[in-house]
């Protein structure tokens, strides 16, 4: 019989990260340890359903701290770490890169730092098991005009602080590879959705905003695109690529569900109309309003992930209509989870940040 799988998960409380670490409780018999610094976009309500798991353990730390991260190498003696921890909001980027480049590139490369040093620890099996799955964006290859799709072989052009953040964290993974032998493995992935995102991303602030019938803002002329996918065939697909992945390779995934924001916006309206009719608001589609752009705003994404799905054999199994639906619901159905975010600090930072809307 061979061992347990031991998974390492960075930031595992946020909106990917506890997504991930529920499927795979649910369905790998995987130990799991839960490595977060709890930053604002944490929330471990997200974990409740965990907490309790005998194969699950939360750890406070900070990626940037390289003895708290080689102490938990050292002592969870991790066959997979996944490395999700990381700032991941454009919009933040813009009004304080600094805090991008410290945690996406500088704990990354403190994670690799340790990574290393507890692999040419290993021998056997144990050392060719080991993989170090980075969890990385679309992002970094920039921005596509209306035709044309990102594929693996897509040259990177960040335009952001967050993707050129991500980008940077890339590279170093991949050099880790190549110059130290790290076993490591990238996933480059398309806008996600789904519960337990933090409501400062599109979709849960419109849905939330909406809900109470608050404006509801969209930047420039809301033709922007982005390709969706549901964050729990995300989750299954890090741990397919974490299991069967090629060493060193790149895997792009996306759910092939292109959508342009209004048109996103417009489905939450009429959603949530239907849902939970407004008694002053007959179409909540009125509450749209077009505020000033995003500076830098990347017009279009779209993934080619033909390859992964070959390859691997995964594909999304959440449609967006059916995946947004559900998401609504649990939105409107999980308050708790939400007041522990409907601080004065998050208010208080949106006022004063977000000067260009
Ligand atoms: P998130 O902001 O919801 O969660 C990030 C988590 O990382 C939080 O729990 C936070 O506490 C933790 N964290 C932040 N800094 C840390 C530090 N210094 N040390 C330890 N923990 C720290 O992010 P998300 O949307 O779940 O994204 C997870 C990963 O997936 C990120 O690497 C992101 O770049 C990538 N990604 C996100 C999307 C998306 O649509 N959200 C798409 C593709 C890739
Ligand atoms: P976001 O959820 O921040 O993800 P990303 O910037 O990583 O793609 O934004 C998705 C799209 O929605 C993006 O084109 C910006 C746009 N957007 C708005 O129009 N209004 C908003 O309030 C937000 C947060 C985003």
């Amino acid at each position: 019989m061979t061992a347990p799988q031991r998974v390492l998960v960075t930031g595992g409380a946020g909106f990917i990260g506890s997504s991930v670490v529920r499927h795979l409780l649910a369905d790998s018999q995987a130990k799991v340890l839960n490595f977060d610094s709890l930053t604002y976009a944490a929330n471990l309500k997200s974990l409740e359903s965990c907490s309790n798991d005998a194969r699950y353990r939360f750890q406070r730390g900070d990626i940037r701290d390289l003895a708290a991260v080689k102490e938990a190498f050292r002592s969870f003696r991790p066959t997979h770490v996944l490395h999700l921890a990381a700032e991941s909001h454009v919009d933040r980027s813009l009004t304080g890169p600094q805090a991008f480049i410290e945690t996406n590139v500088v704990g990354t490369g403190i994670m690799l730092q340790a990574a290393r040093d507890y692999f040419d620890s290993l021998s056997g099996e144990e050392k060719s098991a080991f993989r170090f799955l980075h969890v990385s964006t679309d992002e970094v290859f920039g921005s596509l005009e209306d035709d044309g799709m990102f594929t693996p072989t897509t040259p990177y052009d960040p335009s952001s602080p967050y993707s050129a953040s991500k980008a940077a964290s890339d590279h170093l993974v991949r050099a880790w590879g190549r110059s130290f032998g790290l076993p490591i493995l990238i996933t480059n992935c398309s806008n996600n959705y789904g519960p337990c995102q933090f409501p400062e991303k599109l979709i849960p602030l419109m849905i939330l905003n909406a809900k109470e019938g608050i404006a509801l803002p969209v930047y420039g002329k809301g033709d922007n695109v982005r390709d969706w996918l549901y964050v729990e065939d995300h989750a299954r697909a890090i741990w397919s690529v974490a299991q069967k992945g090629r060493l060193g390779a790149t895997y792009l995934i996306g759910g092939e569900e292109e959508r342009t924001n209004l048109s996103v916006v417009h489905t939450i309206c009429d959603i949530l109309d239907e849902e939970v009719p407004h008694a002053d608001i007959k179409d909540r589609k009125s509450l749209v309003e077009f505020v000033t752009d995003r500076p830098g705003h990347d017009f279009r994404y779209a993934i080619d992930c033909s390859a992964t799905q070959k390859e691997l054999g995964w594909s999304p199994l959440e449609s967006f209509e059916t995946g947004l639906r559900r998401t609504i619901l649990w939105y409107l159905n999980n308050d708790p989870w939400l007041e522990s975010i409907r601080s004065g600090s998050y208010r208080a930072w949106m006022e004063e940040n977000y000067a260009w809307r």
